[in-house]
């Protein structure tokens, strides 16, 4: 029989990349899909047609949760913390795939990012793991492409700086930047013709510096600027973002107890959905850089191995090549001057589909075999 599964968050922007790609890949012809709601309650499912059922649940109906055999959500943090304990606390069995971060960590469950950890996922649902969680994006999106030097033990540490989108900060950051970007260009227009360069620089520093400029999301502009710093501050200087990146990724590679040394500063720029990150890497031995192009080349179907080239840079690695796709574009790469154990490389990544929804849309394919 097929399982029933509830959508929880699938009308956000992760929920909705999911949903086209489950729609795409025709995965709702394995399952019983179930749409649950925080808002939508009692209305006719008109977002997804000729999908059963037509009426939208209440999201925060435990008995109505219960009865599904797999809960997806992408609501985010606070839905989870409120509703994922009250379930497990009913005795609910049933498996709870998230893409927000709050149950990351914990010991029950698994970080799901299967090109990497196919093996640690099947071995989890043996054993009865039940919780599913997708990866911080630039997590996902770093061990897609560097996954061939991390599978063959080649790293002994990485930096890592982002470029991070809009989009991870969510659909109101998104609509917030193109709101900046629109109030630059209005006050500005009629000035492009025949005004100093420098005194349209002055115009839109005066506008983006003025009081009524929309910063409410981001709280800092972000057109024609960046912010060195996503999420909250950690103890030891790092934002929550770059706390992430080392203990995501080992628990990912389940090298917890033996962790490879990463850290980051982790910046938002104004992409709209792709992030890039730019790496620098201590390999554990010297090997040239077409052998590294192959290991990173044959690791996964994705990654594509970029010519260190100007014409093929411009082309293919930046976020407008990648967005929409699957395509984890790395190039740059090359020995850096100060030795030739230490690797540059650039990636880029699409932060919903690799970064979010993807990871957890083939989740659902472990469970549903
Ligand atoms: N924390 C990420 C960001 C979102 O702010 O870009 C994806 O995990």
């Amino acid at each position: 029989m097929k399982k029933y599964v509830g959508f929880v968050g699938w009308r956000g922007t992760v929920g909705t990349v999911l949903i086209q790609r489950m729609l795409k890949e025709k995965d709702f012809k394995n399952i019983n899909p179930i749409f649950f709601s925080t808002s939508q309650i009692g209305k006719k499912n008109l977002f997804i047609q000729d999908i059963y059922p037509y009426y939208i649940k209440d999201a925060y109906n435990i008995l109505d949760l219960k009865k599904m055999d797999i809960i997806i959500t992408c609501q985010g943090t606070e839905y989870t913390e409120k509703v994922y304990f009250e379930l497990r606390s009913q005795n609910w069995k049933g498996y709870w795939i998230d893409a927000a971060s709050s149950l990351r960590m914990n010991k029950d469950s698994i970080l799901v990012l299967d090109p990497v950890n196919n093996v640690l996922i099947e071995e989890s649902i043996k054993k009865g793991v039940k919780t599913f969680v997708g990866s911080n994006c630039t997590v996902s999106l770093m061990l897609l492409a560097l996954g061939g030097l991390f599978s063959k033990n080649l790293i002994e540490w990485i930096t890592v700086h982002t470029y991070q989108a809009a989009s991870g900060s969510g659909a109101k950051s998104m609509l917030e930047l193109l709101q900046q970007t629109g109030i630059v260009f209005n006050n500005i227009s009629s000035l492009i013709v025949n005004s100093h360069v420098l005194e349209i620089e002055k115009k839109v520093n005066s506008t983006i510096q003025s009081a009524n400029f929309p910063i409410e999301n981001f709280k800092a502009p972000l057109a024609y600027s960046l912010i060195p710093w996503i999420d909250k501050k950690m103890k030891n200087g790092q934002s929550k973002e770059e706390w992430k990146v080392q203990s995501e990724t080992n628990k990912i590679l389940s090298r917890t107890d033996n962790p490879i040394r990463l850290d980051a500063t982790c910046v938002r720029i104004s992409s709209l959905r792709c992030h890039s990150q730019s790496f620098t890497i201590k390999l554990k031995k010297d090997i040239s850089i077409s052998e590294i192009e192959d290991i990173l080349s044959s690791h996964n179907p994705w990654v594509k191995v970029i010519p260190n080239t100007i014409k093929d840079t411009l082309r293919y690695l930046n976020p407008i090549a990648v967005t929409g796709t699957l395509n984890i574009p790395i190039g740059r790469l090359r020995k850096l001057t100060i030795g030739s154990k230490y690797l540059s490389a650039f990636t880029v990544g699409d932060q919903l589909l690799w970064g979010a929804a993807e990871p957890i849309r083939r989740m659902l394919h472990f469970l549903i075999k």
